[in-house]
């Protein structure tokens, strides 16, 4: 379909009325844009009060960038682990979200993955369609918006989701070209997995749960089951983008997992709910922007809460980012910690599993932070 009929259809605001243009939408963002579209499609479009300049009832905007708590692996590994794990517990009941410094993970890995996710979404469609899929748990997954089968309004992104479990398993199956992916995804997603690891033990030393780790080695047997974690590797792919007032690159949404280890390049995007207001994360170079999942809500039993937060698009660049996101193994079940309950704290979320996650996510549009509610205990 040529740049001139793609306009059409938004300038006569076609609704999903027209198959061929659906179809259109069904191939992606970037696809879109290759076309040479001059505006944004209705099918982009929010309501006027999701937009991302309106006041969403309580959630203003703030026009001031936010500077995210700033935890210091290097701290955390050394003799002042204690001071570093009070930081860390700070940020995670006051943001849900924080900076992290300091880790060991070589820059050129970094700045590597990065650059092949680029090079990734720059391939031609027909590469890139050959892993397309509509299939929520599809371990290889190419695809746009969140949920492509059910949201109502598209949102500005395309993503790659690679599974990682068991890695040998899904290998053959991710992108064979870039051929340099297959490696730096391996690399990336071992590195990260472990710096997770190490993160999560203090998180539980910060919540009481697990005494100093690096005193006691013996009685952290809890962290057995972390270690057989899963792991998904998305990367994300924002094309600069015509009307960025009109849509968002991801909606206001909450990570399911554990924890969500992300790494961004240097054009900001993501903005979270705090004190009121969404405000921007100010980009730090070298982070990895951290944030609270809904699995360890619950876990903590609510003491650490899984922060709304959404990505805004913009007309200059097209931003890339790389999320690692971190849970317990698919098969286990997902409570407050039994550590953590007691008569005057009683436990305040049902038992979950990624199954019925899965399920909920399946059956219906993306929509803020419905499946961690329907957890809830009232
Ligand atoms: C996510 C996410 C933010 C970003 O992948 O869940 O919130 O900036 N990403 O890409
Ligand atoms: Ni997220």
């Amino acid at each position: 379909m040529s740049p001139a009929m793609i306009n059409l259809a938004v300038e006569s605001e076609t609704k999903g009325g027209d198959d061929s243009i659906e179809i259109e939408f069904q191939k992606g963002v970037k696809h879109l844009c290759d076309k040479g579209i001059t505006g944004v499609p209705s099918k982009y479009i929010l309501p006027v009060p999701d937009q991302p300049k309106s006041s969403n009832g309580t959630w203003s905007v703030s026009n001031r960038n936010l500077k995210l708590p700033v935890i210091d692996f290097a701290e955390l590994q050394g003799s002042s682990r204690s001071h570093a794990v009070n930081s860390l517990r700070k940020a995670c009941e006051e943001f849900g979200f924080f900076h992290l410094v300091n880790h060991d993970i070589p820059r050129d890995l970094i700045e590597n993955m990065i650059d092949v996710s680029k090079r990734f979404f720059d391939l031609p469609f027909e590469e890139r369609s050959k892993y397309m899929s509509t299939e929520m748990r599809s371990p290889v997954r190419y695809g746009t918006s969140f949920n492509q089968n059910k949201d109502e309004v598209f949102c500005w992104r395309d993503l790659l989701k690679l599974s990682c479990n068991p890695l040998s398993d899904v290998l053959p199956f991710w992108p064979s070209s870039p051929a340099d992916l297959r490696p730096a995804v391996v690399n990336y997603s071992k590195n990260t997995k472990l710096l997770y690891l190490m993160l999560t033990e203090a998180i539980l030393e910060s919540l009481g749960i697990l005494v100093d780790s690096k005193k006691n080695e013996n009685e952290n047997d809890g962290l057995r089951e972390f270690e057989n974690g899963s792991q998904l590797i998305v990367l994300n792919c924002y094309p600069k983008c015509p009307e960025p007032d009109l849509t968002l690159g991801m909606h206001p949404h909450s990570d399911y997992g554990f924890l969500t280890l992300l790494l961004q390049d240097e054009v900001e995007g993501l903005q979270i709910q705090h004190e009121g207001r969404w405000v921007t994360v100010e980009p730090l170079p070298g982070s990895f922007v951290v944030n609270v999942g809904d699995h360890l809500e619950i876990f903590s039993n609510g003491r650490y809460s899984s922060v709304l937060h959404r990505v805004l698009v913009n007309s200059a660049k097209t931003r890339i980012s790389v999320a690692s996101l971190h849970s317990l193994p698919f098969e286990s079940t997902v409570q407050p910690s039994p550590k953590l309950i007691d008569e005057a704290n009683p436990r305040r979320y049902k038992d979950t599993n990624f199954a019925s996650f899965l399920d909920y996510m399946s059956s219906r549009e993306h929509k803020k932070k419905s499946f961690l509610e329907s957890r809830k205990l009232t």
